[in-house]
């Protein structure tokens, strides 16, 4: 991972040291919560329904064990002992005081962390796969271009008010799209033209919220050294025609949407002419000392399958349940990827408590080169663990909570803070995904139902993307009382489509048998290798709006 050198070090301490006096002024009344709003969101902070709320920003998901020591310890002197892993690979803390988050700033600094750009009308943490660079899978590890783009954008001058927020993901695999790319402002994906040559496809204007859309490819084959001026393109074009007088049509989809995704090409490409050259023009030196920050770690001469493995897998049924869902296989032979579900039954979906932390902290350095990533599923990866270890660190994790083996299942849900945290909320989504993975609490069962995504926001803000769900559910408001819309049929994958709405909302109460009878409809119609959304791809909505909206009790 990327190191921080004295030139960063200065910059950052600087704006710890700033922001610490604007925090005094305002408190003085030298500064009106106005002139406030945009230094604090500058550094992450919002002001929530109960407490304050810190954005604190992980370049790509990674985190490093002291870095994790050390959230856990912030988590504890100046939080309820507990953080929260969002759709996006930051960490946020939801009851910091105001007049702290200086002094833990200070703290993030000193293990190279900060909460710059977390928020605010800003080109925000750029995004990845959480199994780069150790995925089979992968044409190349896209963590360089991750940090490219995040050391261009940081504190970028020309973008640092831009008409909205605008978030940038990468993808580097063929045939997944863990990272979302299609539904970011940006979506950058690499590829190889026919000769070989190192490049990206460029997606621009998706995004969820209010509009959702799937964003169409703006240029097919980007050659490698021109991203930035490209990407800088992009956002001037978004900078200079995006809307400002309304906050609603201010995204950079809606701008794409409205020119046609040709036109705004066009006008990207012309940009372009005027700055291909510029000295933003990357250079193969360049290139190459950004892909030091990512060298391999000392990895073993190992091999697949070792004896340890081979056996336990055949003794320990739940044990093999786990390793064929939470564990994926490792570019080197003889080690594994684990995803440690952060999906406990009656925990809302992504929180870790500090001492959880500090546990994962003690085996990432124990089993996985002390190093972590955090996922926009709300989960959390050991990307390097020797397979001959498998079975402790399996152990390990199970009191933690850690070991469900329901990645990609039913219960591994999407789940924003909702009504419980968050001041925009028109609902709560944290007691409906607990009733979800209630109801459906038989891992066999959810086994036997296969991959199935189930995305809960507690309003169209979408934190919890629940626009790409294959199963969505919105928390609406209806009189004041709190309802929930439910979607069908999104995807975030390379068939990236957003659900359709199912009809009429239902009460929370009713929840956990509306996801059943959808269920129920999906496992009588499916044919042997169908997955839940390819059933609802061939069928469509109507056998599901019909069992859903049918009077008949759900276990009739
Ligand atoms: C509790 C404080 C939060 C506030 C005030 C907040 C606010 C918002 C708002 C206003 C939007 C809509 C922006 C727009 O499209 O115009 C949004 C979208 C989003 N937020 Fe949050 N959010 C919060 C928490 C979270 C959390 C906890 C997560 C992750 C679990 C998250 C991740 C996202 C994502 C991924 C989007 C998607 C929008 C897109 O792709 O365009 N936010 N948030
Ligand atoms: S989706 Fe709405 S309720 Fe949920 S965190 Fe985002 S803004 Fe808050």
């Amino acid at each position: 991972m990327y190191l921080y050198d004295d030139y960063d070090r200065r910059i950052q301490q600087d704006r710890v040291n700033q922001f610490r006096e604007q925090v005094q002024r305002w408190r003085n009344g030298e500064l009106s919560e106005e002139e406030m709003l945009p230094l604090r969101l500058q550094n992450g902070l919002y002001i929530q329904r109960l407490a304050p709320m810190l954005r604190i920003a992980v370049p790509y998901g990674t985190l490093s064990s002291r870095q994790l020591r050390q959230l856990a310890r912030i988590t504890r002197d100046y939080d309820k002992g507990y953080a929260h892993v969002t759709t996006r690979q930051n960490i946020q803390l939801n009851w910091p005081a105001v007049d702290d988050v200086p002094d833990i700033l200070q703290d993030l600094l000193d293990v190279e962390m900060h909460a710059n750009q977390t928020s605010g009308n800003c080109i925000r943490n750029t995004t990845t796969d959480e199994f780069a660079g150790v995925n089979p899978d992968e044409l190349e590890d896209p963590r360089p271009y991750c940090e490219i783009i995040r050391q261009w954008s940081t504190f970028h001058p020309e973008f640092a008010y831009l008409p909205r927020k605008f978030k940038i993901a990468v993808n580097a695999c063929p045939d997944l799209d863990r990272a979302a790319v299609q539904v970011h402002d940006i979506g950058v994906e690499l590829v190889r033209n026919e000769n070989g040559e190192r490049g990206f496809r460029i997606y621009a204007g998706g995004g969820l919220g209010r509009t959702p859309m799937v964003g169409p490819i703006i240029r097919d084959f980007l050659p490698e050294l021109d991203l930035l001026t490209y990407l800088e393109s992009i956002v001037r074009v978004y900078n200079r025609y995006g809307r400002r007088d309304n906050k609603f049509k201010a995204r950079i989809k809606i701008l794409v949407k409205a020119l046609g995704a040709e036109v705004f090409a066009g006008k990207v490409e012309q940009e372009w002419e005027a700055v291909r050259e510029s000295r933003t023009r990357l250079t193969p030196e360049a290139v190459a000392r950004y892909k030091t920050y990512f060298r391999e770690p000392a990895y073993e001469q190992l091999t697949d399958g070792p004896g340890e493995l081979s056996d336990k897998r055949t003794t320990d049924n739940e044990f093999s349940k786990w390793l064929s869902r939470n564990v994926q296989p490792h570019k080197k032979p003889g080690y594994a990827i684990v995803t440690l579900t952060v999906k406990k039954t009656g925990v809302p979906p992504g929180d870790i408590t500090d001492k959880q932390l500090e546990r994962i902290a003690d085996l990432a350095d124990q089993y996985s080169f002390g190093e972590v990533r955090t996922t926009h599923h709300q989960n959390v990866v050991l990307a390097d663990v020797p397979q001959r270890d498998l079975y402790d660190l399996w152990q390990a994790i199970r009191p933690l909570g850690f070991a469900t083996a329901n990645l990609g299942l039913l219960t591994d849900i999407i789940c924003c803070p909702g009504g419980d945290y968050c001041a925009l909320a028109n609902a709560k989504s944290i007691p409906v995904a607990e009733m979800i993975q209630r109801r459906f609490d038989n891992l066999d069962y959810i086994h036997d139902l296969g991959e199935i995504e189930l995305n809960i926001s507690g309003c169209m803000n979408a934190c919890g993307h629940h626009h790409v769900g294959n199963i969505g559910v919105l928390g609406v408001d209806k009189k004041g009382l709190e309802f929930y819309q439910v979607s069908l049929g999104g995807s975030s994958q390379r068939d990236a489509e957003v659900g359709k709405i199912l009809g009429p909302s239902f009460a929370r109460d009713d929840m956990d048998d509306v996801v059943e009878k959808i269920i129920n409809v999906y496992v009588e119609n499916r044919t042997e290798e169908e997955r839940f959304i390819d059933t609802y791809r061939r069928l469509g909505i109507e056998p599901f709006k019909q069992r859903v909206y049918d009077k008949e009790p759900a276990h009739a």
